[in-house]
């Protein structure tokens, strides 16, 4: 039984994960959800726990994954093309939804081209590899998410850097020192920073690298993954172009598994470029596209944000945020500020932190501990996210119990 070793040895290594507080133990499991009622979001039921909880903590920023709308779309599409896909894009599991909703997303940024994945981590690790040659250079941000660490790591580039945080001058300084040394140089940001919902300079940072684009055989271009900013800012939920007013990033990536409410991934960029990776990117090639039900879905969810309810999810989302953030700092405490509906209610201490997650669980709020060490001692915090269906009752109701915590 040569698994009996390997057990063993996965297990102290669990231990060790429990010791370095990382282990994420287990799954909380959703057993059902209740329609929002009273002025009042959605509950959703917990397995082994009484009542509904209100979800601080969903991607699904504008509610969408509930909307009625959205849902039919989705039932409707599976009466005509089934639950799956049945194979890959090229062989023969490319439907009528993939190719339309291909051609909204592309529409929606403004790009000429759109390609989707399974997921958008599926996405970006398969696009920086077929985009890196043996003279590639990748500066990454060092906040940057795991799907594209792990994307650069796949890719083996020539030279890899990390600059400082939303730091356009340490991105300057490091073309700087590439130049001659590397014949392309592929720069890669997220948009929203998930953990703080801070998001770059993008017009500082296209400039900057158009300073250095000649000086380059194959020049430099930019990746953004604005995963959490497609549909939850930006007056029409544009994002973090949108925010910024810089357009000019050359490949975004995006999930839809977050704001859009269903599932999957994409990049939008020049048609060349998509051209190519539909030929070259194993991600792509070789493992199934979402469903043509889910497709349907999220062409749906598209025409709500581009609709004049849309609108006013965006509009009630940024009220919610204000109000919550303004209610934080009322009540003494420190946040990180912005537009984004990720909340970052500055603790500063694990212990603190967990127990105050704990607490408003036990007052059926799910929240999210952002710990040591995932972040810096000093930085723990929790990470509220709010949602368009949040009413001003479930905010005070939320800062009322944060209010309690002793
Ligand atoms: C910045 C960013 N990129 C990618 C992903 C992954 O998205 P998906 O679930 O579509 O793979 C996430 C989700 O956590 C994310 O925050």
């Amino acid at each position: 039984m040569p698994l009996e070793k390997m057990q063993q040895v996965l297990t102290d290594k669990l231990e060790e994960m429990k010791e370095d507080g990382t282990l994420k133990g287990d799954e909380l499991v959703i057993t059902g959800i209740k329609d929002p009622e009273g002025g009042n979001a959605p509950r959703y039921y917990v397995k082994g726990e009484e009542g509904g909880f209100l979800k601080m903590n969903s991607n699904s920023y504008l509610g969408l994954h509930l909307n009625s709308e959205v849902v039919e779309a989705e039932e409707k599409a599976s009466e005509i093309f089934g639950s799956g896909p049945g194979a890959v894009r090229f062989i023969h599991g490319t439907y009528e939804p993939h190719v339309e909703l291909e051609e909204k997303l592309a529409d929606f940024h403004g790009k000429e081209s759109c390609m989707i994945y399974s997921s958008a981590y599926a996405t970006m690790t398969g696009i920086i590899q077929p985009l890196t040659s043996k003279e590639t250079l990748i500066l990454s941000d060092e906040l940057n998410h795991n799907c594209i660490i792990n994307g650069i790591r796949m890719a083996k580039p020539k030279g890899k850097g990390i600059f400082d945080h939303l730091d356009n001058d340490d991105l300057d300084a490091k073309l700087s020192e590439a130049v001659g040394e590397y014949d392309r140089v592929i720069v890669i940001t997220d948009g929203v920073f998930s953990m703080r919902g801070d998001y770059p300079d993008l017009q500082e940072l296209v400039s900057t690298v158009k300073k250095y684009d000649s000086e380059f055989q194959d020049g430099v271009f930019t990746i953004m993954d604005d995963s959490h900013g497609v549909g939850a800012y930006g007056e029409t939920g544009r994002g973090t172009s949108e925010i910024t007013g810089e357009d000019d990033i050359d490949l975004i990536v995006a999930t839809m598994g977050k704001a859009l409410g269903v599932n999957g991934g994409y990049v939008v960029t020049k048609s060349r470029i998509i051209d190519y990776l539909r030929e070259t990117s194993p991600f792509y090639i070789y493992s199934n596209p979402i469903t043509a039900p889910e497709a349907s879905a999220a062409i749906k969810s598209l025409e709500i944000i581009e609709s004049d309810e849309g609108r006013d999810m965006l509009s009630h989302l940024r009220e919610m945020t204000n109000y919550f953030e303004k209610g934080l700092k009322d009540i003494g405490h420190k946040v990180i500020e912005g537009p984004h509906p990720v909340v970052p209610l500055m603790v500063g201490d694990t212990k603190k932190t967990r127990d105050l997650v704990e607490y408003l669980k036990d007052n059926k709020v799910l929240a999210t501990a952002i710990v040591y060490p995932v972040v810096p001692r000093g930085d723990e915090s929790i990470r509220f996210q709010i949602c368009a269906d949040h009413t001003t009752d479930d905010l005070d109701y939320v800062l009322e119990t944060i209010d309690s915590f002793e």
